[in-house]
């Protein structure tokens, strides 16, 4: 049973990306820790990132087609500004956890609305690196049945 890890634009420069806020962890590595947690649970972790929206819709159309239990997403700044992906996650039945590494609530204004949220299962923002582990634990046990 596979699970999408999807990176949106930039994300690709963790590491050396305004480390203060974003932290010093690489995509890579981010990505090998969710992988050995997923294995850990019986699932496997495929991570893409993308710079492209097109990439990013038709990533989560994939993921729907080719039957993946859900997908930890972080759209980045397309989170503020995509109606497209937003329609790209309403499209699929997959569940959908969004993730963010900084508290996009308590920066600028316009990192405030989330296009995403309201078609995601939910939303975590604020925790770095160990909001990807939550957003993986969270969607596992959705998969399994024991949300809400
Ligand atoms: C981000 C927050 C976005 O506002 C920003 O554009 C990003 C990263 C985060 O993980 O904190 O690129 O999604």
């Amino acid at each position: 049973e596979r699970i999408l890890m999807l990176n949106g634009p930039n994300l690709n420069r963790l590491g050396k990306r305004e480390p203060e806020i974003y932290g010093t962890d690489t995509l890579e590595s981010i990505e090998n820790k969710l992988i050995s947690i997923a294995e850990k649970q019986g699932f496997a972790l495929i991570a893409r990132q993308s710079n492209h929206e097109g990439e990013l819709i038709e990533a989560l159309h994939d993921a729907e087609d080719q039957h993946f239990k859900g997908v930890v997403f972080n759209p980045a700044a397309y989170t503020h500004t995509s109606i497209a992906l937003r329609d790209a996650v309403a499209s699929i039945s997959v569940p959908v956890v969004e993730v963010h590494l900084s508290n996009i609530h308590a920066r600028e204004p316009f990192r405030h609305q989330s296009m995403i949220a309201a078609e995601a299962i939910g939303q975590i923002a604020g925790f770095g690196v160990y909001g990807y582990e939550m957003a993986l634990n969270a969607l596992i046990k959705h998969t399994k049945g024991n949300d809400h």
